[in-house]
């Protein structure tokens, strides 16, 4: 019985399978260098078997794979990452102490708002360095199934590929480009969602909507060394992790912590907020040196940036007075909340809006000149309604199904984006990964999701 534990409260059928793969690996073919006590499968970078010498390694220690990477990328020996995917069943209550907070009451509300929630974040999460196993004060969980493509989790601390910066962008030197890489965490009442859209023998997508009392944090992480920066160095003091990259082991600094929450009293469902690093504050912990840099809870749809040029103010999007230099001059369209490695034609809920299946461009591409077209991108949309498609002249259409939307929640889309469009295989679970509605409207039209 002690196995059953990993699995918590999955379907029965899930536990079943799982259970299955780790009693006798019946799926494929053994590898070796994985943590112990895990399965450790020879398989493709699309997780099908593939006979040794392994050409990627799948850990399994549940339902899902914790990572599946190249046998070069865990050959340092080390502790491995844990995927945590005991997703609950119910929504735990009084858990969610932002919820009494007004995030639309000014600079001192938003500040509030943004605290509550890092602390809520933080709380255990110090201690246990971002391993949600050795945090007892309360559970989070991680996005199964981020495990193909080109930027898959990589093995050590769950990292994946985040927007590059080239300089000058960022006060980093002209020419010199910094890779940033991060893990997210969802906490009992996200989670719940997690589970049942993806816990049971093929996604439910109707499931997509996340309760009331749901948070979701990402901390981002760059490469970049002092040298760098064109002036100090703005990580000066970051707290450091190595991760596994191809190119072997990597230091890299916490730069930014983005945070987003469900909250009724939000226009499109959510409030979405972010942090960056400041080298000045003093504060013990180093991670606490993270400072508010601002939050969205709605599009302001029709701002322009002649708007925000004429000195007019943005009604759904508050900057705080504490945010260090670097990140409050690296905003989004029209100033938009937005984080120092973000894509500043975008904003969090801009890009967040676009979150369905099949996937649409996350930020508007070239084609969309105007700015009425770009509009499109920074519509009050609900976590219900999906963001919808766009021709390749920036024209709306309307396609038949209508795509499903993935409530604010691009993870969610790039998980199922990689079983229901890509056709990427869970190895764990392999006949759970049968996926019967995959997306067979020119899956090769929807673009991959990245950064
Ligand atoms: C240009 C697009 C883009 C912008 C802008 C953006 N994000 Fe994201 N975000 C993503 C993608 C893609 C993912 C999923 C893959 C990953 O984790 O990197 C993601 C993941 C996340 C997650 C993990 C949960 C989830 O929704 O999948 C959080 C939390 C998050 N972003 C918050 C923010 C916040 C806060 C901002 C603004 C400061 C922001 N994001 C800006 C694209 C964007």
């Amino acid at each position: 019985m002690r196995v059953i534990q990993h699995f918590g409260s999955h379907t029965l059928r899930n536990v079943l399978l799982a259970t299955t793969v780790i009693c006798t690996p019946t799926y494929g073919y053994a590898a070796s260098g994985c943590a112990p006590g895990s399965t450790c499968l020879s398989v493709t970078a699309k997780g099908a078997p593939a006979p040794e010498p392994a050409p990627f390694i799948a850990q399994c220690t549940g339902a899902f794979p914790d990572f599946i990477t190249r046998p070069a990328m865990i050959s340092n020996g080390g502790p491995l990452f844990k995927l945590s995917q005991s997703y609950p069943s119910s929504v735990p209550a009084n858990d969610a102490p932002w919820l009494n907070i007004k995030f639309a009451d000014g600079v001192t509300g938003a500040n509030s708002y943004l605290y509550a929630l890092r602390d809520y974040a933080f709380d255990g999460m110090i201690d246990a360095d971002f391993k949600p196993e050795a945090n007892s004060v309360r559970p989070w969980f991680h996005m199964p199934l981020m495990n193909y493509g080109p930027h898959p989790r990589e093995p050590v601390h769950g990292l994946t590929s985040e927007r590059p910066v080239t300089g000058p962008e960022l006060g980093v030197k002209p020419g010199v480009t910094i890779h940033n890489y991060a893990v997210g965490f969802y906490n009992a009442a996200g989670a719940v969602t997690i589970g049942q859209v993806l816990g049971g023998a093929s996604p439910d997508l109707t499931k997509a909507q996340f309760p009331q009392g749901a948070m979701t944090f990402k901390i981002l992480f760059s490469d970049a060394t002092p040298n760098d920066f064109q002036g100090a160095d703005i990580l000066d003091g970051a707290p450091q992790w190595t991760i596994a990259t191809a190119a072997g082991p990597q230091l890299v600094r916490l730069m930014q912590m983005d945070v987003a929450a469900v909250d009724s009293h939000s226009p499109t469902g959510w409030v979405f907020g972010t942090f960056a690093f400041d080298r000045n504050a003093t504060d013990a912990s180093p991670w606490r040196r993270l400072r508010p840099v601002g939050l969205s809870w709605g599009n302001d749809f029709g701002f322009t940036p002649a708007d925000q040029q004429a000195g007019k103010k943005l009604t759904e999007t508050t900057i705080s007075d504490q945010a260090p230099a670097y990140a409050a001059s690296h905003l989004g369209w029209a100033g938009r909340a937005n984080g120092p490695v973000d894509n500043p034609i975008s904003g969090c809920l801009s890009c967040h809006s676009t979150a369905q299946l099949p996937a649409a461009p996350i930020t508007f591409p070239n084609s969309c000149a105007t700015d009425a077209q770009k509009m499109l991108w920074f519509r009050d949309l609900k976590g219900t309604e999906p963001f919808g498609s766009v021709d390749a002249s920036c024209n709306p259409i309307t396609t038949t199904p209508p795509p499903k939307p993935l409530d604010f929640s691009l993870q969610l889309s790039v998980a199922v984006q990689n079983v229901m469009q890509f056709g990427d295989i869970n190895p764990c679970s392999p006949s759970a990964s049968i996926m019967n509605i995959r997306v067979d409207d020119h899956p090769g039209e929807h673009p991959r999701i990245a950064r």
